[in-house]
């Protein structure tokens, strides 16, 4: 090879870092500092080559200071030397939860890693991935552990690489994505519960000695119970803008386990990983393992900036197209469940127009002929559209969408059967059922054995030709209702494979959508929230908070999902769920990506009004509710009413929204809410946007504000019995 003279001091100057790189790693007993902007995981390699996180949380000045941490501690003994493990292996001296658990190709158990060598690849200013390669001495396992750092947004994304070098097969117990090590005197984990319409529920205590373990085995809609979301504060509860604080969650849309163990030195372990419940994995000889992304943000600075950590973070680089735009929608589902036909659809596309948002989406209900889907008994699978109800096809629908300058979208449940239905008579072998059991319904339908690559060809299928026939459907509603009873796949090699392989082939599904479909908008469903996290949201541009639209729950479910989610992912929908009026409705489903289902033409014209006028002044902030920055500034759990703000990123326009939740005599805003996020030295004018046709605005005065006035002193709302909801827009004043 021939270089250059101009490069040769570079050469040189990188054959000299590697000999340098190579001489400390061959060193025993140095540190691997895995720094973003504020925090840091210090790694040590001991004397002993065993790979221990010595230090998490902030970052300090001088990374030669990561070693003198563990030193200021008196805990005690724990036995075994390796508590503080990177990756905890079992069966060897290992006395706690393990993060990986094998059986070898000899049928031995035991497991002991030790560090070979680490590299950093940097993808470009922002984003960087540290791999460290473990090996076990005494079997050709290996398991390397790589660390997706994101700088700026101070944002872990850490998974490993389960690697069978052995002559045989060496089947994988439990195989975690990560196994973080955390020091404070206790620890306060607030995880969250839920079932249909009752999404994210919050609990919060301090964890205890023992394992604490959030997981699900419901292999589908696997986030039903508990989704793979929670925080945990060190020393006292975190608040909006104290405490030191971690946001977990991990990106897998199946059944995972997260273990949180406080363990004999009073030390928090935190393993998270893919749930090895019915999962034992095999590998065979030469193949690897990767394990799913566990992603998590840190602040010393409260569960405030560590979520707005994760907004960026996910609006950045991980939902798809999460720094673009969303469209404004109506929904039929409703407005007429499964009884619709041609002319009724044909009306609500005019209502569309009406109303003034993008897109029309026809809900569940148009397919299936020989078993109509009239209700949810039948017809799921046969991806026909019903010719009694759409004679002239969806086709027809978009070019009518067209005409009334609209676009169209549609509802898909394409993983799941009916019995009831042509696809489960001709394929009941790509069922997921007992072979020898009584069959066990969820909503009446069954799922599809995703793991069999020809289920994968049908599912893709599905959307391929919907796509392939009608090149202007400009939306999909994808829904997965039931969970996995009975697993059993008639297809898969080995049983155990059935959970983790349902998973990697809805991603095999998903990865060809999006090949050939990169842009199209899609809504990630399943019975409401029942699956939201960042495996999926990878193919969805935003997700279905709830079934439960009536807005003073949602006012709840929104804010606990906050943490986690950017409001762009938020589907909030306005229809005729609760008792609150119109305004109210639609107020609270403008703090996301606002859409209706309701029966237009059945509105008041007064309602029908506010409806077209509140689309345009969403239209006029939804920027800012996509791509801005959010602060919470009253929880409705502490407070009679709840208060957030969003602010743009030049700090020059914000908006405020404002809800009574408790409506009892007297009870509203009585001091003013403290505003956030605003720059000190402006000035800044409110407004109240989206009022009632006819009322008028009670807002003090029309005077400007500094932002140091705003933030101190804060700014009344008027909340109250009679001004339940205020939307307040927050500009500079030129
Ligand atoms: C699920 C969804 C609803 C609706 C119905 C249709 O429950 O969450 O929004 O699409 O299915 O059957």
């Amino acid at each position: 090879m021939k270089i250059s003279p101009c490069l040769l001091p570079i050469k040189i100057l990188s054959f000299i870092f590697l000999l340098f790189a190579s001489a400390l790693q061959a060193q025993k007993n140095f540190v691997i500092p895995i720094e973003t902007a504020h925090n840091v995981i210090a790694l040590q390699v001991g004397n002993d080559q065993r790979l221990a996180t010595i230090y998490f949380g902030t970052k300090l000045k001088d990374t030669s200071e990561y070693k003198l941490v563990r030193r200021m501690y008196r805990r005690g003994d724990d036995y075994s030397g390796i508590l503080n493990s990177a990756y905890t292996p079992a069966g060897s001296r290992n006395l706690v939860e393990p993060a990986i658990e094998v059986t070898h190709a000899n049928g031995n158990t035991s497991l002991d890693l030790q560090y070979v060598s680490h590299s950093t690849e940097k993808t470009d200013d922002n984003v960087s991935v540290v791999s460290i390669l473990l090996r076990d001495p005494a079997y050709a396992l290996e398991v390397s552990l790589f660390y997706k750092l994101y700088y700026k947004e101070d944002v872990v994304e850490q998974w490993s690489v389960i690697r069978n070098k052995e002559k045989g097969s060496v089947t994988m117990e439990k195989y975690a994505s990560a196994n973080l090590y955390l020091t404070a005197e206790n620890y306060w984990l607030k995880q969250f519960h839920g079932d249909w319409a009752k999404e994210m529920r919050p609990e919060e205590s301090q964890l205890t000695h023992g394992i604490k373990v959030l997981d699900s085995k419901l292999g589908t809609r696997s986030h039903l119970y508990q989704p793979p979301t929670f925080q945990v504060s060190l020393d006292r509860p975190a608040t909006e803008d104290e405490g030191k604080v971690l946001l977990g969650t991990l990106a897998w849309s199946g059944n995972f386990k997260i273990d949180l163990e406080v363990d004999p030195l009073n030390n928090l372990r935190i393993i998270s990983g893919i749930n090895p419940f019915a999962s034992a994995y095999t590998l065979k000889q030469n193949q690897e393992f990767e394990t799913p992304g566990f992603i998590y943000t840190f602040s010393d600075k409260g569960t405030g900036e560590a979520s707005r950590r994760l907004h960026r973070w996910a609006r950045n680089y991980r939902i798809a197209d999460g720094k673009g735009s969303r469209m404004t929608l109506l929904n039929n589902w409703e407005a007429t469940y499964f009884d619709f036909n041609e002319p009724i659809l044909s009306a609500l596309l005019k209502d569309t127009k009406k109303l003034g948002v993008d897109v029309f989406l026809l809900d569940d209900g148009w397919f299936g002929n020989k078993y109509p889907r009239n209700n949810d008994r039948a017809g799921l699978g046969d991806w026909q559209e019903n010719v009694q109800k759409l004679p002239h096809g969806i086709g027809y629908l978009v070019k009518e969408a067209q005409n009334n300058n609209v676009k169209f979208g549609i509802w898909v449940e394409p993983e799941m059967v009916n019995p009831k239905s042509e696809l489960y008579e001709k394929h009941p072998e790509w069922v997921i059922k007992q072979p020898n059991r009584e069959e066990h319904l969820y909503r009446n339908q069954l799922v599809l054995d995703l793991s069999n690559p020809k289920v994968q060809d049908f599912v893709f299928g599905i959307l391929d030709n919907l796509f392939t026939k009608n090149p202007d459907l400009a939306f999909i509603k994808w829904d997965c209702n039931a969970v996995i009873y009975n697993a059993y796949s008639s297809s898969i090699e080995k049983q155990s494979h059935l959970y983790v392989d349902y998973v990697r082939g809805l991603y095999k599904v998903l990865d060809r959508v999006r090949a050939k479909y990169p842009t199209k908008e899609m809504m990630l469903c399943s019975g409401g929230g029942g699956r939201v996290d960042y495996g999926a949201l990878k193919y969805f541009q935003e997700f279905w908070l709830s079934d439960n639209t009536d807005p003073l729950e949602r006012i709840f479910i929104q804010y606990e999902y906050s943490y986690f989610y950017p409001a762009i992912s938020h589907c909030n929908h306005v229809t005729d769920w609760g008792k609150q009026p119109i305004k109210y409705r639609t107020d609270v489903a403008m703090m996301g990506k606002l859409g209706f289902d309701i029966v237009v033409s059945k509105l008041e014209p007064k309602d029908l009004q506010f409806c077209q006028q509140a689309v345009k002044t969403y239209d006029s902030i939804k920027n800012i509710v996509w791509h801005g920055d959010l602060f919470r500034l009253a929880d409705p759990r502490q407070n009679e009413f709840a208060s957030l703000m969003y602010v743009n990123e030049g700090q020059d326009r914000a908006v405020m929204f404002n809800y009574l939740t408790e409506n009892r005599y007297g009870n509203g805003t009585l001091s003013p809410v403290k505003l956030k996020g605003l720059n000190g030295g402006k000035k800044y004018s409110i407004r109240e946007l989206n009022l009632y046709p006819g009322t008028t605005s009670r807002m003090p005065g029309s005077s400007t504000y500094s932002g140091d006035y705003l933030m101190t002193v804060g700014f009344n709302p008027g909340v109250n019995a009679a001004r339940a909801s205020v939307i307040l827009e927050i500009a500079e004043a030129k």
